[in-house]
């Protein structure tokens, strides 16, 4: 099975978001998750196929970097979704910011990329995520279509990567509904980042997310709505954020912990004499696939892999 685009792999779940006659419970959101080694991407797809669920394999501009290649993580998923026909994987590239950097990424293969122009006037921000719709949606190798599009309006706290937003300047720049309807109509986008109240990386206080404004902005626009900063939100926030209409939800910092934690609880307790990899990394790996069945779960998307794939065969 090809890798399949985020539009592909969220119309079900937007057109329930959507619905107000939908029972929130029965909407849900895809998972996207961060990765940097084959370990943490097979553990992630097993993950999700033990669950029935799609999911997002998701590369920052840091895990390129130690990768080394859009080409090799292209190759590499391409291949994994061979092997796991019965999982919808889309592979998208996070939080970009150089243009020409995310038309390759198009190019050799990603089905889904964020351009991150949201510390930018919101002028540059229309130009440029506009110029990598109109690429992604005419460029993909894949044909028409091949590659769906992210961008974000608003800012999240926190680092990722080459972006770093202090939590002073966050509170300030949450996602303006008024300003939507223009950024997703002159864009031509597929999704939209929001930014109503979490940030990168582990919080120092529980986020308090504004419902308010999540409320409003799903009211303003037909396009999926993005949640970022998924480590460290309370269960029932997650929850109600997907019962709200949140089609795609990112969780990077606490899946390294779950990974590293395994890791590390390997070494202390294998026999200083055991140099196999395997078992070292192996129990990161299955740690990860554990963490993504039960966030497929708390995201109401187990279950759902069949349903997509039959829309799409
Ligand atoms: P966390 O690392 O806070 O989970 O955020 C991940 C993310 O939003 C990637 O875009």
């Amino acid at each position: 099975m090809p890798l399949v685009t985020m539009k592909q792999v969220m119309a079900d779940s937007l057109k329930r978001a959507l619905d107000p006659k939908e029972d929130p419970k029965e909407r849900y959101a895809v998972g996207a998750f961060n990765f940097s080694t084959i370990p943490e991407m097979v553990g992630i797809v097993e993950g999700a196929r033990s669950k029935s669920s799609p999911v997002i394999l998701m590369l920052s501009l840091g895990a390129l970097k130690y990768i080394g290649s859009l080409e090799l993580v292209a190759d590499t998923a391409k291949g994994i979704a061979r092997q796991y026909p019965e999982v919808p994987i889309v592979l998208h590239l996070d939080h970009a910011t150089d243009l020409e950097m995310i038309k390759h990424a198009v190019v050799v293969g990603f089905t889904n990329v964020m351009i991150d122009a949201s510390q930018e006037p919101y002028e540059v921000n229309i130009e440029k995520s506009k110029e990598i719709a109109d690429f992604a949606h005419k460029h993909s190798p894949r044909g028409l279509d091949g590659c769906s599009v992210e961008a974000e309006l608003g800012m999240l706290a926190g680092h990722e990567d080459n972006i770093v937003v202090s939590e002073e300047d966050a509170g300030k720049a949450y996602t303006d509904p008024k300003l939507v309807p223009r950024f997703v109509d002159e864009t031509g986008i597929d999704a939209l980042a929001v930014a109503i109240g979490t940030a990168h990386g582990f919080y120092k206080a529980a986020p308090k997310i504004r419902f308010d404004l999540l409320k409003e902005i799903r009211e303003v626009t037909g396009v999926p709505l993005v949640l970022h900063g998924g480590t460290g939100v309370p269960e029932e926030d997650f929850k109600k954020c997907v019962e709200m209409g949140m089609s795609k939800i990112n969780v990077g910092t606490g899946l390294k912990m779950v990974y590293t934690d395994a890791v590390r609880e390997a070494i202390r307790t294998l026999p200083e004499t055991e140099y196999d990899p395997r078992k070292i990394v192996g129990p990161g790996r299955k740690a990860i696939a554990d963490e993504i069945a039960q966030k497929s779960v708390l995201f109401n998307c187990a279950g759902k892999s069949e349903a997509i794939l039959k829309s799409l065969y």
